[in-house]
């Protein structure tokens, strides 16, 4: 039996075949659009990636499953040679789920026997895939949601489950945050309990002038009003590319929005309902994002700012072990000092753009291509969201996005300068 970060990686993976029960072999095979990968792709992706990276320093004579699952599932990894193109995962109709199901049970059954004595770099590796695993879990949940909204019978990834009332969340207080020499980032850590990516590595001292953050998230009840005020008809509420997108995309509310004579229905992954006016609005791009702020007189946080306001919040809320799968209002009362829903719910757009701190440095080998290279054209988003599992977060955590991307679960959470 398989013990220490083998068995947590087991116990991941696990977690990710849970979410795939609901899904048809049709679903899993189906990539509804270039950014967005087929379920049946994540499977074995994550599976090749322990394949090729651990399972060699695992068993002196590992061979492969199959050599040809190299070129199929590697994502972007120069490092290793040729793949099958991006856009062209959906095309792969074999190996069939059932192979990609019997790819995934051969390589658990090594990570299974491994003895619980393993070298340093080698539990680094399998640390790595746990938490890359975890990526791929959230962008699983994701794919699905916009394959499944693409389909003019919305259907539904699960049934429905009651969840209680929730009342109308307090009107939106300006909390002002600590300002001056700061410190953000995060100390190396390769270990199951410390680990961190290289992007948010090293620590280091940022200057913050005085600013205040939003009590919680914008809400869509906020965001119809925007959309009711000419929001999207504005030019002058948007950047150059946002209004260019709004053009050529026909953007008129966030993705999943569809219009229902005077009101809008609502894509989720348990199928269609009205727009709940309380919920965090979600499914925005970086330029609604900052088109929304422009509006109601504020800005979005920079990436530091978000991070000075969470470093002593604990990382709880609507994540994906909660199991709703969907932003939930915020509470109608908090006598909290601090920004309620800082994790969880929905991913906040900063307005930094993604770029390496002072003083990074790149995993080594192959795995300095897991960040490193998209440190171009992106902002940092902040803070999870209700399809991110509790334990792959933290206050320094730094994903990203291109600024039109919306199929994310992306949010809004506003700031205003002090000074
Ligand atoms: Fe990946």
């Amino acid at each position: 039996m398989a013990t220490g970060t083998c068995a947590a990686l087991l116990e991941v993976r696990a977690l990710t075949e849970r979410l795939c029960a609901t899904l048809t072999p049709e679903d899993s095979a189906v990539q509804a659009m270039d950014d967005a990968s087929p379920t049946k792709w994540h499977l074995a992706h994550t599976t090749w990636f322990i394949e090729t990276f651990a399972l060699p320093r695992l068993c002196r004579d590992y061979q492969p499953v199959d050599p040809r699952f190299g070129y199929l599932f590697n994502s972007y990894y120069e490092a290793l040679g040729p793949r099958h193109e991006r856009p062209k995962r959906g095309l792969l109709t074999r190996p069939s789920l059932r192979e990609v199901a019997d790819y995934r049970q051969r390589v658990d059954a090594v990570l299974a026997e491994a003895g619980r004595d393993l070298d340093e770099e080698t539990a680094r590796v399998l640390v790595l895939a746990l938490n890359h695993e975890q990526q791929h879990q959230e962008l699983i949940l994701t794919d699905i949601k916009y394959l499944f909204g693409q389909n003019p019978l919305r259907p539904a990834y699960r049934e429905a489950r009651a969840l209680p009332a929730a009342s109308s969340p307090a009107p939106v207080r300006w909390m002002p945050q600590d300002a001056g020499l700061q410190w953000i980032g995060a100390k190396e850590g390769r270990g199951l309990d410390d680990f961190v990516f290289d992007n948010e590595c090293p620590r280091h001292r940022v200057f913050v002038e005085p600013h205040a953050l939003a009590s919680r998230p914008v809400t869509c009840g906020e965001y119809r009003d925007f959309i009711v005020d000419g929001g999207y008809e504005t030019p002058t509420l948007w950047l150059s590319d946002g209004w260019s997108a709004v053009q050529s995309n026909g953007w008129h509310a966030p993705l999943y929005w569809r219009r229902a004579g005077d009101s809008f229905l609502l894509t989720t992954l348990e199928g269609e309902r009205p727009v709940a006016d309380d919920e965090p609005v979600c499914h925005v791009s970086y330029y609604e994002a900052d088109a929304f702020a422009r509006w109601a007189g504020a800005h979005l946080p920079t990436e530091e700012e978000w991070e000075l306001a969470a470093r002593e919040v604990p990382v709880e809320g609507n994540l994906l072990d909660s199991d709703v799968l969907h932003p939930r209002p915020a509470p109608s009362f908090s006598s909290s000092a601090r920004p309620a829903q800082l994790f969880g719910d929905v991913w906040e757009w900063t307005r930094s753009a993604y770029l390496p701190y002072s003083g990074f440095r790149p995993f080594e080998g192959a795995f300095g291509e897991y960040n490193g290279k998209f440190m171009m054209n992106q902002m940092v988003l902040r803070g999870g969201s209700c399809f991110t599992p509790q334990s792959h977060l933290r206050a320094t955590y730094r994903n990203f996005f291109p600024p039109g991307a919306r199929w994310q679960m992306s949010g809004i959470r506003l700031a205003r300068d002090l000074s």
